[in-house]
Formats: C-alpha cells, sequence, structure tokens
C-alpha cells in the first residue's frame, strides 16, 4: 500500500479510497482494514463483533454490562441519521460474511445542536496502535465541520486509557451532569 502523506503520524499506513472518510488502513503487523462510515447493512455484523468484546470492554463502553446487541439496537446503532450523527467502522478486509467490525467511533448531536457526545471503542489486540487516537481526532474533525461548539464524551472515572486518551487530544476532565463514576471529557471547538 502506498503510505499516505500524514501517515508518520500513525504507526499504520493510510490510503485515502476517494470517497469521504473511506481509506485503507494497514497496520504494522499487517492486517488490512477498510475505515468508512456505518451502514444500515453493518447491523449484523455490529452483533457478530460484539460477541468479541471483554465484558470490560462492553462496561468501559456501554457504561453497564450487556450480554449481547439485539437486533433492535444493533439496527438502532448502525442507522445513522447523517444530519445529527456521524459513526466510523474499521472492518477487516475480509470477505463480507467472514469480516468483523474492530472499531467503532460515533458522535451524536445533542437536541440544541451545538454539543455532540461520542463514543469510541477498539476491540482486543487492535489496541495501543493509535486506532483510538486516529478515530477520535476523525471525530473532532466532523464536529469542527458541522460548527458544534462542544464534543464531550462520557468515561467511567477508572476507564484511564480513555481518559488519557482524551487527555492527549485536548479533552479537559469534569465531574458529570448526572452519574457518579463517571467524568465528562469535554473539547471547546470554537466559542458557543
Ligand atoms: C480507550 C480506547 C478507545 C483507546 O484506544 P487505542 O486504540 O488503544 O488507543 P491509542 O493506541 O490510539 O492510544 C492513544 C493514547 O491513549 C492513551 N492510552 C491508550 N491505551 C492506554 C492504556 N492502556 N493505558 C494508558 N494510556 C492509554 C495513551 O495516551 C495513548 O498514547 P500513547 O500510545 O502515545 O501512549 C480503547 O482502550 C477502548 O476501546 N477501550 C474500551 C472502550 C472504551 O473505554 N470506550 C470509551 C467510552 S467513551
Amino acid at each position: 500500500m502506498t503510505p499516505s502523506r500524514q501517515t508518520r503520524r500513525y504507526p499504520f499506513t493510510r490510503l485515502s479510497l476517494g470517497r469521504p472518510w473511506c481509506e485503507a488502513i494497514e497496520l504494522a503487523d499487517g492486517r488490512r482494514f477498510l475505515l468508512r462510515p456505518m451502514q444500515g447493512s453493518d447491523a449484523p455484523v455490529l452483533r457478530r463483533s460484539f460477541l468479541q468484546l471483554t465484558p470490560n470492554e462492553v462496561r468501559m463502553r456501554f457504561m453497564h454490562p450487556i450480554k449481547e446487541l439485539t437486533p433492535q439496537y444493533a439496527s438502532k446503532l448502525a442507522h445513522i441519521d447523517t444530519k445529527r450523527e456521524f459513526a466510523l467502522v474499521l472492518v477487516e478486509a475480509k470477505p463480507p460474511d467472514e469480516a468483523l467490525i474492530g472499531a467503532v467511533v460515533r458522535v451524536v448531536l445533542d437536541e440544541e445542536g451545538d454539543q455532540a457526545e461520542f463514543a469510541i471503542i477498539v476491540g482486543g489486540d487492535l489496541k495501543r496502535q493509535g486506532l483510538g487516537r486516529y478515530l477520535l481526532a476523525r471525530a473532532v474533525e466532523w464536529a469542527r465541520k458541522k460548527g458544534i461548539a462542544v464534543l464531550y464524551g462520557l468515561v467511567l472515572e477508572d476507564n484511564e486509557p480513555m481518559l488519557a486518551l482524551a487527555r492527549s487530544l485536548g479533552f479537559s476532565r469534569h465531574h458529570s451532569r448526572n452519574d457518579s463514576g463517571v467524568v465528562e471529557v469535554r473539547k471547546l471547538l470554537r466559542q458557543p
């Protein structure tokens, strides 16, 4: 794969595929993925991929234990309302019936439209390869383009990896408005 110009910032190779938010990604160990916007047909793949997650990953991402993604919930996650939502999936470059989703980043606008909440997950041994930072940076980019004032995430207070990632991208830490045990990480993108 021919590396793109920005590749040196991340320990993997990226190649733009000429469609918005679509890139081929090759990790240092040779594994290949497609990074692209979530689509409705991803619902069954989300369900299969969810089964690979550890209970701790599920707790960190969804804030409570979930045993499986029901077809209804998977469908809700996969069908993106593009006016107020953005989601990228990192899909294995394999035949469609085998390919799993290894990482997801999602942004949802609040009702008022000037703040948006992100959520992210990078599964299993894909961690610690810069993918979380890259996906969250792309979410920030989308939010900026959308004119959003504040991008925030709700993070369990014992989730040091996520807190460190957020810190490294310039998010500041605040008490959550509603939940104890949860902190809010916030990044000001423009003056509200
Ligand atoms: C948090 C998460 C997304 C990080 O993804 P990742 O791909 O492993 O992160 P990256 O490799 O891009 O790491 C970026 C930075 O995050 C921090 N970080 C990531 N994992 C860390 C760990 N285990 N311990 C400490 N810092 C960590 C570091 O600052 C790291 O920078 P460095 O590699 O230069 O030290 C991933 O651990 C995850 O999906 N966790 C479960 C779900 C979750 O917690 N979601 C958050 C809900 S909003």
